[in-house]
């Protein structure tokens, strides 16, 4: 790649990872995607006809494995929830807990949030925009790939609702800081727990395993919840 190329790339929030789907693997992503699967879109994606209703919509960006993203919508079966994800093998666990939930308020894409959000989300759609334990990237060189930015903010901001809701969590108190003080100075954002506080994790958020094992090691763990109010 030559230097002005590589100058003019977009900087990101995540690096793949490698780890090749085993064939088991591949197979039940083949059988699950057309039942989970959307692809990004160059306009807006209709998601009550997605759904086939109007209930609120979460986005959650870069589950993980997706567990808890699935108990989530297991709980609320009265929201519709849809993840994005860059990491395959994330995406196939997702697909495969998904269907043993047999649940159908979960849609779910392969690929980098921020292109989902500049092209297929329209204005106003989301209630709440989920962003728990996102790549703390800890070194001061690599500060600048954490999506937490005064950009990325204002680019989520016309996308949530009016009232919706910024739900960010994280067990790396720097990048807590962080997203604390660029929330604060964000225009058209309200801190739900009083200006400079944390929040208590919501009952929605399930607690997950390395949660608990943190929690057990006296780690923190921090939420953020910010309402959009103009
Ligand atoms: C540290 S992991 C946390 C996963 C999960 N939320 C959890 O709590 O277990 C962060 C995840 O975000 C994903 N990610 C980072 N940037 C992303 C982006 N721009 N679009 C989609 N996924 C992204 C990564 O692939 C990774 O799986």
């Amino acid at each position: 790649m030559t230097n002005e190329v590589l100058k003019n790339r977009p900087i990101r929030s995540f690096v793949i990872r490698g780890g090749r789907m085993t064939t088991g693997q591949q197979n039940s992503w083949d059988a699950l995607w057309p039942k989970f699967g959307l692809d990004l879109s160059s306009s807006h994606i209709d998601f009550t006809e997605v759904f086939g209703n109007s209930n609120p919509l979460v986005l959650e960006i870069g589950f993980g494995m997706g567990r808890s993203l699935c108990e989530m919508a297991h709980q609320a079966p009265n929201d519709n929830f849809v993840g994005i994800e860059v990491h395959r093998p994330g995406v196939g666990a997702l697909l495969m807990k998904a269907d043993e939930l047999e649940l159908t308020n979960l849609k779910v894409f392969c690929a980098d949030a921020n292109e989902l959000l500049k092209h297929s989300i329209a204005d106003k759609a989301l209630r709440r925009l989920q962003l728990f334990f996102p790549d703390p990237w800890h070194k001061t060189k690599h500060n600048k790939r954490r999506l937490v930015q005064p950009d990325f903010v204002q680019s989520i901001r016309p996308k949530l609702q009016m009232g919706g809701v910024f739900h960010m969590a994280t067990d790396w108190e720097p990048y807590a800081k962080q997203m604390l003080s660029v929330m604060e100075n964000a225009d058209g954002f309200k801190n739900l727990s009083g200006e400079n506080n944390y929040s208590e994790r919501p009952d929605y958020r399930p607690l997950t395993k390395f949660e608990e094992r943190g929690q057990r090691l006296g780690h923190g763990v921090w939420d953020l919840l910010f309402e959009r109010i103009s």
